[in-house]
């Protein structure tokens, strides 16, 4: 029986809700699942056929450290999905390639670190006349751990988040504050090994109040993509083929989006290091994404995962 480490960490397992629904849909499947902590120095990866990140969600505090153990268990095994995607994937400056590829993003602003900081923020918003506020957050994070949104009235206060995120050695991004996610929220888009599986809509996490909600469960709710929609989601899973010379599928990614002032969607975010999944809002894709897996493992097909050609992008921050 094939062995896989669907791995987490002690802090992040009780808010993963696919861990349970996965690792039985794994068993059903002929694949033999292990949870395991990342952050655990007495596991031999060695010894499992494919190690799949699900939920090593504290590694923004320790992002050296994870990104060592990823290298360190893709020497041992099959990591899943492959190191450079992970690596390029956990660092929010992939936008900008991806808008370089053509896919249609929220319009994305890098300030590297100890960039000035007023005079961009003053020609960012002079670019963006339409936009009332501005969203600042950290290139590296999840969880929507210090995201803010700013009105144009407040700039000071928008600075003083620029300068407190470089004090803890962070890029930051900036981006016009979409308005329409207040009325329909972001779309997650989950797809195994390519093909799409389900979606969910995300309620507005950043109120007007300042107050910043996490995405719980219930800030989610079932939802289908339109075709406009998945079609920004296949072209943001190509470019990432095409970036990495991929011979096969991910066998995992999520794709978020919102809906620019004109209504079209744009991708928010591309998930495809260590996604919350939202199987719990979608009944028979924890099977979907268990056949995918042990489809993988049992035809020890990891052409997928292995990386053909240069990495660009691979390694920033
Ligand atoms: N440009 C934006 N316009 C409107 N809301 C945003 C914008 N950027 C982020 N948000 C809100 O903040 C949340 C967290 O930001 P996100 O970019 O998804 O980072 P992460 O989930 O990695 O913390 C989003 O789910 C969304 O509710
Ligand atoms: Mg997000």
């Amino acid at each position: 029986m094939k062995h896989v480490a669907l791995v987490t960490d002690p802090e992040s397992l009780p808010i993963d809700f696919d861990m349970d629904l996965l690792t039985d849909a794994c068993v059903a499947q002929g694949v033999q699942p292990e949870v395991v902590e990342w952050t655990d120095p007495s596991v031999p990866w060695g010894k499992y056929d494919a190690v799949l990140l699900r939920s090593p969600w504290s590694y923004t505090k320790h992002l050296k450290r994870f990104r060592d153990w990823c290298a360190r268990v893709d020497a041992q095994t099959h990591l899943i999905n492959p190191l450079a995607v992970i690596s390029w994937g956990l660092d929010k400056t992939y936008l900008k390639d991806l808008e370089a590829l053509d896919v249609p993003i929220v319009p994305t602003e890098i300030l590297a670190l100890n960039a000035k900081i007023g005079d961009r923020l003053q020609s960012f918003m002079e670019d963006h006349p339409e936009c009332n506020e501005l969203v600042i957050k950290p290139t590296v994070g999840a969880y929507s751990q210090n995201v803010g949104r700013f009105t144009r009235q407040n700039i000071e206060t928008a600075i003083q988040h620029v300068e407190a995120l470089f004090a803890t050695g962070h890029s930051v991004i900036i981006q016009p504050y979409l308005t329409s996610i207040d009325e329909r929220g972001e779309t997650d888009m989950i797809f195994f090994d390519g093909h799409y599986s389900h979606a969910i809509r995300k309620a507005a996490l950043l109120m007007p109040d300042g107050t910043v909600n996490v995405p719980s469960t219930d800030m989610r709710s079932a939802r289908a993509a339109s075709p406009a929609e998945r079609e920004v989601g296949v072209s943001a899973l190509k470019a990432v083929t095409k970036t990495f010379g991929l011979e096969s599928p991910l066998l995992y990614a999520r794709v978020d989006l919102v809906e620019d002032q004109n209504g079209a969607p744009v991708l928010l975010e591309l998930e495809i290091s260590e996604p919350s999944l939202s199987l719990p809002f979608a009944p028979g894709s924890p099977d979907r994404f268990a056949k995918a897996i042990a489809n993988r493992l049992i035809s020890n097909d990891f052409a997928g995962t292995d990386i053909q050609q240069s990495t660009q992008g691979v390694g920033s921050g």
